[in-house]
């Protein structure tokens, strides 16, 4: 039986996934959901790489032990997938990799081993010992280059890492190197060979040219003293391994090389070699270190690498926590359905380059490509095969006799025109999808759409219905129309498998289209008297506005809240139910890892712009315990609501004045006009940010916040209060 390996990176556990991270998962998903349709064994990777410094240095920032640290992001990462239908139970990776595991200590171990009685092309030793005297970015987990940081702003200073904008550590130690400047010669022939080893073509002749260059030897260890966190060098464990070698090596230690357990499990000589699916970012780890690793350890080389491009803010920058512009998962789970958002995502990005994400433009897609155009080809097929042919799939054919009447109705007689319309963008889409150009295979896809949405409204079964002599021409349009439907979902299963199922069963078909391979599609075996099944909507329309103004409010009181002040003290590791789709409200609040001191609320985590204190790459070095003179610079005092009113055409908004001992009383702006009457607040005694800078908000100038705690999934507000009577404008510290 053939097989097929897909992986996507492992990912850093310092800081929490964003659409980036789900991005090269969905991809993932959808290639391995195609080869297992074409009834390929398909094993897909996806997991964390948990070693490092930056790894260690986030732990110690959230005073957890780097496992720890490792426990609560994967953890996260486990909902995550949950919630988006990419986990096993939903037919998605196959193993999650942790680099922790005891496995691929020994498998790394092995590989090492391996590498260390090596002779390079070149017949020199492979890894040497060395001593290693440069600048490293812990962000990066690389060591950089001239060319690769910026000066320092003050002499004496580091020089900063010019992607994460963070200080660079120097390094001068012993080191193990790897002899890479011997490997550029069978690198550019192993190019050259195979033109598809690096994949797309713009990507590959980067690479070319890269390793055209002139390589230099790679320092692949980390005295033990600098770097505790990893997997010691076998036979001299003052050594800890570099990260990148280590984490490279899990796509064959998951599969079984060098340890019994996952041999045993999956198989090394079963799956290997894999395609390694990864962001343009990490190219040159992939295709050219690993490789050569490859080489010197005498393991047969990856079956392609695949790159694609990032997603990028709309001023075109790569949407990282670090920069305060990801699109965060908690929101797109929350508004989203997953067959929307992967489907936006493999349309809206020309795979290999860069796209930029924007909500409107998810709801646009949504509601015109999939809600008006696929949905409603749907509906309106089964509902007039509901009522027109009693729920059954009517005869697709016309009888010698009923030839006439449909020439009349202008409909074609045989189906040859819509099956060859049909079979050929079929093909297409395949041809698409197998070079990874989802969006054009897409496109196509929803060519079939469009001409047979032509075909119903240029035959009007509606019209037909009222003529008994059409009764064949009818059945033939919906025949079609049916039939074209079933094709769509055995050829869009990969990337809406959810949706494309609820279609096909509501065909009257059993089973899913998750083992049928479009290859084989013969047209016209959708059997005629197929009892339909019921009909229901698959893609809801979105109201854009409102979901517009639902997240952006959410956007922006999260970061209110995060910036201005503190809601009520949940902790990372308090317990919640489990949110709309799985993500818990433990893991939303995790969403703002790293924060520990800070008090969090639901709201806050849902999409918190980077702060100071989030454990992204190149947050380094920043406490987040706050010193008692950070507190004493917010101002809380005492107030009592005076009076409270709606505002026209704001439902969220309640405008209060509150008194708070001062010659006038402060008019604020709350956001809690869904969860209390304005009646209920008037004479109570709140809790105000006194000190914070007025803002307008719907033309009414706020002077201040209320505190509440944000409760349960929906994070209900419950104001602040107190138990006891206090004077209004007594100081809260
Ligand atoms: N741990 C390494 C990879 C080791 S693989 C042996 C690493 N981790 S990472 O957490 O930084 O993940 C990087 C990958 O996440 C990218 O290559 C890409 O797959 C995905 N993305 C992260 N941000 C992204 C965008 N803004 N856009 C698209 N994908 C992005 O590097």
């Amino acid at each position: 039986m053939k097989t097929f390996y897909v992986t996507t990176p492992i990912y850093y556990v310092n800081s929490l996934p964003h659409l980036g991270h789900l991005y090269t998962m969905i991809v993932a998903d959808a290639v391995a959901r195609r080869k297992r349709q074409q009834g390929i064994e398909t094993f897909f990777l996806t997991g964390t790489d948990e070693h490092g410094i930056a790894i260690e240095r986030a732990a110690e920032r959230n005073h957890r032990t780097p496992k720890e640290q490792a426990d609560y992001v994967v953890g996260y990462y486990k909902k995550m997938t949950d919630a988006f239908g990419l986990d096993t139970a939903h037919g998605g990776y196959d193993i999650f990799m942790r680099t922790t595991a005891p496995f691929h200590y020994a498998g790394v171990s092995e590989f090492w081993r391996r590498m260390a009685k090596a002779k390079t092309p070149k017949g020199r030793e492979a890894l040497y010992k060395g001593h290693y005297e440069g600048w490293f970015c812990a962000a990066c987990a690389a060591y950089k280059a001239e060319d690769e940081y910026a000066p320092p702003a003050n002499a004496g200073e580091p020089p900063t890492c010019l992607i994460h904008e963070t200080k660079l550590d120097r390094v001068s130690e012993e080191s193990y190197f790897f002899r890479l400047s011997d490997y550029d010669e069978a690198l550019l022939g192993l190019y050259e060979s195979r033109p598809d080893f690096v994949q797309p073509e713009a990507r590959r002749n980067e690479v070319r040219s890269f390793v055209r260059g002139g390589l230099q030897d790679l320092s692949v260890s980390r005295v033990n003293t600098s770097v505790r966190w990893g997997i010691p060098v076998p036979g001299d464990p003052q050594h800890t391994m570099y990260v990148w070698f280590e984490a490279l090596t899990n796509y064959i230690t998951a599969i079984g090389f060098g340890n019994e357990q996952q041999q045993r499990a999956v198989g090394f000589e079963k799956f290997w070699p894999a395609l390694h699916l990864v962001g343009k970012d990490i190219l040159r780890f992939h295709a050219v270190y690993w490789p050569a690793f490859l080489m010197a350890a005498g393991v047969e080389q990856p079956r392609a690498i695949v790159a694609h491009g990032m997603w990028v803010d709309p001023d075109g920058r790569k949407m990282s926590k670090t920069l305060g512009n990801t699109i965060e998962l908690d929101v797109l789970n929350k508004y989203f359905s997953i067959d929307a958002i992967r489907y936006f995502c493999l349309r809206e990005m020309v795979f290999g380059q860069d796209g930029r994400f924007g909500y409107e433009a998810l709801i646009d897609r949504a509601n015109s490509d999939l809600a008006s155009g696929l949905g409603n080809l749907s509906s309106r097929t089964l509902t007039m095969i509901q009522r027109y042919c009693a729920g059954r799939v009517p005869s697709g054919n016309i009888s010698e006799e009923a030839r006439l009447s449909a020439k009349r109705a202008g409909v074609d007689s045989d189906a040859a025109t819509i099956s060859s319309v049909v079979e050929h963008a079929r093909d297409e889409v395949i041809r698409h999808f197998d070079n990874f150009a989802f969006s054009r295979a897409l496109e196509e896809a929803w060519a079939i759409v469009a001409h047979v949405d032509k075909m119903i409204s240029e035959a009007k079964p509606w019209g037909l219905a009222k003529d008994e002599s059409q009764k064949q021409t009818l059945g033939a349009v919906l025949y079609r129309a049916a039939e074209a439907l079933r094709w769509l979902c055995v050829l869009l299963y990969p990337v809406m498998p959810n949706s494309t199922s609820g279609i096909y069963q509501q065909l009257g078909l059993i089973g899913d289209p998750s083992r049928l391979d479009p290859a084989r599609l013969k047209w016209g075996e959708l059997a005629e008297g197929t009892q339909i099944g019921e009909v229901q909507p698959l893609f809801p329309r979105i109201d854009k506005a409102k979901t517009m103004e639902e997240i952006t409010n959410q956007k922006s009181e999260v970061r209110r809240q995060t910036s201005e002040t503190t809601q009520a003290s949940i902790g990372p590791n308090s317990s919640g139910g489990l949110g709309e789709r799985g993500i818990s409200p433990t893991l939303r609040e995790g969403a703002a890892d790293g924060a520990l001191a800070r008090p969090l609320g639901r709201a806050q985590s849902l999409d918190a712009p980077a702060t100071a204190t989030e454990a992204a790459p190149g947050a380094e070095g920043v406490a987040n315990l706050i010193d008692i003179t950070d507190f004493a610079k917010v101002e809380l005092r005492v107030g009592e609501v005076l009076t409270a009113e709606r505002i026209p055409k704001a439902d969220k908004l309640l405008l209060i004045t509150v008194d708070i001992g001062e010659e006038k009383p402060r008019q604020i702006l709350a956001g809690i006009a869904q969860y209390y009457e304005p009646e209920q607040l008037i004479g109570r005694k709140i809790v105000v940010v006194a000190n914070l800078k007025p803002r307008k908000l719907r033309g009414y100038e706020s002077q201040g916040m209320l505190l509440a705690a944000s409760v349960g999934e929906e994070g209900k507000p419950v104001i602040a209060t107190f138990a006891e009577d206090v004077p209004n404008g007594a100081r809260l510290k």
